[in-house]
């Protein structure tokens, strides 16, 4: 009871308790009394005894994570330092919010800026003063950043996602995913990297990606990618991949055969085209070329036109790449809305008959729907979702497009074909599937992880369950999502991870 201090150190103290296992060695927290009161300080420090983390009952220089709850950041470093905290010392000040979260993960949780507070009297002081220590205040998860179409680092992540593709193309998707990463953690950065010391504090860059990076900081550019560049194996997979329903496969075995460009493919008798590859190829001028912003409105109103005439009650939002904000895509992807359970059924088979006898319909490719709530969750969560869907291509005629264009260039045909992406989820899974198809396919494959590995939930497009309660939890709206899994509301635009 009368230990003497020099002799106390932390896991004996956080041991005071008797029998919980200390499972986090490199944290010792620390909770602040003041405000919060005694008998929630006792209960909180038992509940992450109980969860493995090790807890000082006083500020010893073995704290790692200084806890508070409520105090004002000045009253709190006033007292913090009359208590012998420096500014310098290696201690992270926090706010209940990491606690709390990272007692829900079961683990604690890499520290971001929103969880720290910050001394006022440091922010007070002169340029003149010593940088503040570094901390690692990105996410590791693309769902806990805010990524807008303003790519400050843009020179690198071209380079990297030319790694990625390079990689996508010879079938590895694991270093392909790395190379995605860490070109998305660049995205999200709030300015360009001046420094290569600057990675050192950023997750997701693997060895590979910084010693890219460390070659363009001196060389000013990455000679393996210009080498990828030129690859013949490399733009010939490109090519024929960019070809609508032409797989990996296919390019592959085209290449390996000799091919090297679309008219040698169109030429070669023993070659038979599926349905969606000839389609791919008659309209392949136009759907190569990207969507504007103008166009996918055009098409928008063609597309509410068409489901106003089956279902008045029915309403057409726009998702996708053009939801996050993008001035271009490679298609126009649509998500309807039926205010009723059922009223989802039968509404694609009628619109792509409207479309046809308009005269519009170039190619249909319908997907009834599978979707049976019974059969989730799904633990292959990089499946495709079971809703009713469709991919198209449309013609668009240039008078509906309000834009300033050069028109009737050479006699050029009055329309264009444009790809669209339907799909039709029963009302009460709208949240999920809006959320699933805006995208971007690496925030969502993000929400998933961290839904998994960080809160014991499972998130695909149709639905959330919790594993704890084996339960589904119902949302209404994608905001209701991101609360079940106790993370910041991330607006679309922040989405482009
Ligand atoms: N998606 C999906 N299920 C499908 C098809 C697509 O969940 N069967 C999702 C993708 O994961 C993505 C979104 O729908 O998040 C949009 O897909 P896509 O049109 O391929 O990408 P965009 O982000 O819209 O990019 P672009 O602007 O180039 O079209
Ligand atoms: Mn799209
Ligand atoms: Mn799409």
């Amino acid at each position: 009871m009368f230990e003497s201090p020099k002799r106390r150190r932390p896991e004996v103290t956080s041991g005071s308790r008797g029998h919980e296992e200390v499972k986090f060695r490199d944290v010792t927290l620390y909770l602040v009394e003041r405000r919060m009161g005694k008998s929630r300080r006792t209960f909180l420090s038992n509940l992450a005894r109980s969860k493995g983390f090790c807890v000082d009952d006083s500020l010893s220089g073995g704290v790692t994570h200084v806890v508070s709850e409520g105090n004002a950041a000045q009253d709190l470093w006033m007292w913090l330092e009359d208590h012998g905290l420096r500014e310098a010392h290696d201690t992270h000040v926090l706010t209940i919010s990491w606690f709390t979260e990272s007692m829900s993960a079961g683990r604690p949780l890499p520290v971001e800026m929103r969880h720290h507070i910050q001394n006022p009297a440091v922010e007070r002081r002169s340029s003149s003063s010593p940088a503040p220590k570094p901390v690692s205040t990105v996410s590791p998860f693309a769902c806990q950043r805010r990524t807008s179409l303003d790519n400050h680092n843009k020179n690198f992540t071209d380079v990297l996602e030319v790694f990625a593709e390079n990689m996508d193309l010879s079938g590895n998707q694991g270093p392909c995913l790395a190379f995605r990463r860490a070109a998305s953690v660049l995205k999200s950065l709030p300015a360009t990297l001046r420094h290569p010391e600057e990675m050192k504090h950023l997750p997701c860059l693997g060895e590979h990606s910084k010693a890219i990076i460390e070659e363009m900081f001196e060389c000013g550019r990455s000679s393996k990618a210009e080498e990828i560049l030129k690859d013949e194996r490399y733009q010939t997979l490109k090519l024929f991949n960019s070809v609508f329903g032409v797989g990996l496969r296919t390019a592959e075995n085209w290449f390996t055969r000799g091919l090297r460009t679309l008219e040698q493919i169109l030429s070669d008798p023993s070659i038979r085209l599926n349905r969606m590859q000839t389609a791919g190829f008659l309209f392949y001028d136009d759907i190569s070329r990207p969507v504007s912003r103008a166009e996918a409105g055009a098409m928008k109103v063609l597309v509410e036109d068409a489901v106003k005439r089956v279902n008045p009650a029915a309403g057409v939002c726009i998702t996708g790449g053009f939801r996050r904000g993008k001035d271009f895509g490679h298609d126009v992807d649509f998500i309807i809305r039926t205010p009723e359970p059922g009223q989802e059924d039968g509404l694609l088979p009628a619109i792509i008959d409207r479309f046809r006898r308009q005269n519009v319909l170039l190619y249909a490719d319908l997907q009834e729907s599978t979707f049976d709530l019974g059969k989730l969750p799904s633990r292959r969560f990089e499946s495709m979702d079971h809703f009713h869907k469709c991919f198209l291509i449309v013609k668009l005629k240039r008078d509906d497009v309000c834009e300033e264009r050069e028109r009737d260039e050479d006699g050029r045909r009055d329309w264009r074909a444009i790809r669209v992406d339907l799909v039709a989820p029963p009302i009460e899974r709208f949240a999920y599937a809006l959320l699933g198809w805006t995208g971007s396919t690496l925030f969502d494959r993000d929400l998933r992880r961290f839904a998994r590995l960080e809160r014991g939930k499972l998130l695909d497009n149709h639905a959330l369950y919790d594993k704890a309660t084996k339960t589904f939890l119902s949302a209404e709206t994608e905001e209701d999502i991101f609360s079940h899994l106790g993370l910041e509301f991330i607006v679309p635009s922040e989405r482009n991870a």
